[in-house]
Order: structure tokens, then sequence, then C-alpha cells
């Protein structure tokens, strides 16, 4: 019925810097629509009747199961463009924190990222570190996308799953976003499939320290990660106190928001309607050329953006 995330949806203020940076540079070189026109269903949202956009799906080459999702560039074109990333974001507050890619050998990639290709670094490599509760080892680097929104390089180096290769950026492993609630957040997303915790930690992540702003003291950190049995995962990210609300307006530059992928979007409708979770809209198709792109926006327990996406790319 759910399939796990199928992309991060990713806003940006041109095209060509946004392929400069995820084709060439990720190597997101696999382009299953490109679109512009308008958007439907997002009235509501965005409390306007006119968004329109080009839209970019692109898969990585080297997509695997522990790095399946996709990136959606979204470019506004009405109103005044792209919006801002909202000013006060540091990880965690409530609203779409970063894109996470899978990445074997995360430290090779992530230097020649740096030093060749002139990626911002926000945080160097650490190697080896490892959460609870099931003792799960990693490597974990950030780097900005090029309007400072957060991209993770994970290599889960202690998940089964995970593939001998050379040097490579996989896909997205995980979209984080902040909550209001972890447990009322665990038990709506639990409901779409997102089942297998890969961890949970309640200590604050020293590293992300300077990506708070200054003269206020550090939140408290409660992460938690599930995966579905397919596709990508989520991050629920829960900051003591509440820091303010860094949703942004739709389409915001940096990771903005998320598809659930279904094999069929009527009756995951139905499923939703069954567990009284309210849509945005009626379910929407947007003819892209080689395929249909159906969709339907749904409140989650912190109305973030979230869509059901049913696929024929
Ligand atoms: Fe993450």
């Amino acid at each position: 019925m759910f399939s796990g995330v199928d992309h991060a949806g990713i806003g940006v203020a041109d095209m060509e810097t946004a392929f400069e940076y995820w084709i060439e540079k990720l190597g997101f070189t696999e382009v299953f629509f490109d679109y512009t026109g308008p958007v439907p269903g997002l009235e509501e949202i965005t409390k306007t009747n006119g968004v329109r956009a080009r839209i970019v799906m692109l898969g990585n080459r080297f997509t695997t199961r522990l790095g399946p999702g996709k990136v959606k560039l979204v470019q506004r074109l009405d109103g005044d463009g792209a919006p801002p990333l909202p000013a006060a974001i540091g990880y965690g507050e409530v609203g779409l924190a970063e894109v996470c890619l899978h990445t074997l050998h995360t430290k090779k990639i992530y230097r020649q990222l740096v030093d060749e290709y002139g990626c911002r670094s926000l945080m160097d490599v650490i190697e080896g570190a490892v959460v609870g509760p099931n003792n799960i080892s990693l490597d974990i680097g950030y780097l900005a996308d090029p309007w400072g929104g957060k991209v993770e390089l994970i290599d889960w180096t202690g998940l089964w799953t995970a593939r001998p290769g050379k040097p490579r950026i996989e896909g997205v492993n995980h979209v984080a976003f902040g909550v209001h609630d972890m447990r009322t957040t665990n038990d709506f997303y639990r409901q779409l499939g997102f089942v297998d915790q890969i961890f949970e930690s309640t200590e604050f992540f020293t590293p992300m320290a300077p990506w708070y702003q200054e003269g206020r003291p550090l939140p408290g950190h409660h992460m938690t990660l599930f995966m579905a049995g397919q596709g990508a995962g989520i991050e629920p990210v829960r900051l003591t106190p509440l820091y303010e609300d860094c949703r942004g307006e739709w389409g915001h530059v940096g990771p903005m928001d998320f598809g659930i992928g279904v094999p069929n979007l009527t009756r995951a409708c139905k499923k939703l309607r069954s567990l009284g979770i309210e849509m945005h809209s009626d379910p929407q198709v947007l003819d892209v050329g080689s395929s249909l792109f159906k969709y339907v926006y749904f409140k989650d327990p912190d109305d973030q953006y979230v869509s059901l996406v049913e696929t024929s790319y």
C-alpha cells in the first residue's frame, strides 16, 4: 500500500545551478521528467491559485536499497520565484531539515566534493559513529546545496544491506524533519509503513552546534529514523524547547517537501480516509510527457509538506 519515501523535494532558485550541483557533482543523472507548468492541488497549502513551477525528477545512477530515493527539484515560477530558506533554520525545527544521501566511502566522496568540486562543507566527516539501540555504525558528513540547504552524506557501514562497490553517492536514504511530538509522529507514520526503527537518539549531536543561531541556548535533540520495506526513510527530530516553525513557503530553496510512493493512488487515498487522515485536495494528475505523475498532499501531525505519489516513470 505504501512504499517508503519516493523522493525528497528540493527548492531551487535556478535550474542551471541546480543541475550543476545535483547532476554533475552528485551524480543524479537519471532524468525521470522535466515539467514546466501549473502545479494544482497546492491551493490550500500556498493560499494561492496559480502555483507554477518547473519540476525535474532525478534519480541517481548508483541507486541502491540504502539509497533508493530520488530528488525532485522545484523552481517556483509564479510570484517572486523561489521563496527563501526560512531564516531561523538550524536543524530540527518543524519543517524539512535535510535530505540524506547514502554514500559508499563517505570520506572519499566528501573530500572530492569539497576539494575538487567546490561544495561548501557544513560538517566534516565523522567516521565510525555508532547509534543505538542496535549499535549500528555509520560515517556521516554534511554539505550545503547552492542555497544553503542541508545535504547529509551517510554510509550505514553497520547495515548488512550495504553492497560492496567503489566510492559513490547512491540516492536518498532519508529525509529529516522537525516535529512537535515524537510519539504522535511515529504512531502516524507507522500507519504509512515506516515500521523499522534504525536508531533512536536523545543526546544532543554536538557537531551540529554551529548550525543554531548565536545567543540561543542549544536545544535538546530527540531523533529517530524509520524505514519502510521499500523506498527511503524518515528521520523525525524533536527539539526541546521547540524553536519556531521553519516549514517556510512551499518551494523554498533547500529541502522542503517529500513524497511517499504508492502503487495505486486511488487505493492509498481510500486508506488515508479510513485512517481519518485529511488531504489538501483531490488527487492530482500531471502529464509530464513520458508518464503521468499522480499525487496528493495530505496532513501529517505537523502539516509538513508531504504527499503520496503514484508514478510510472
Ligand atoms: Fe539525517
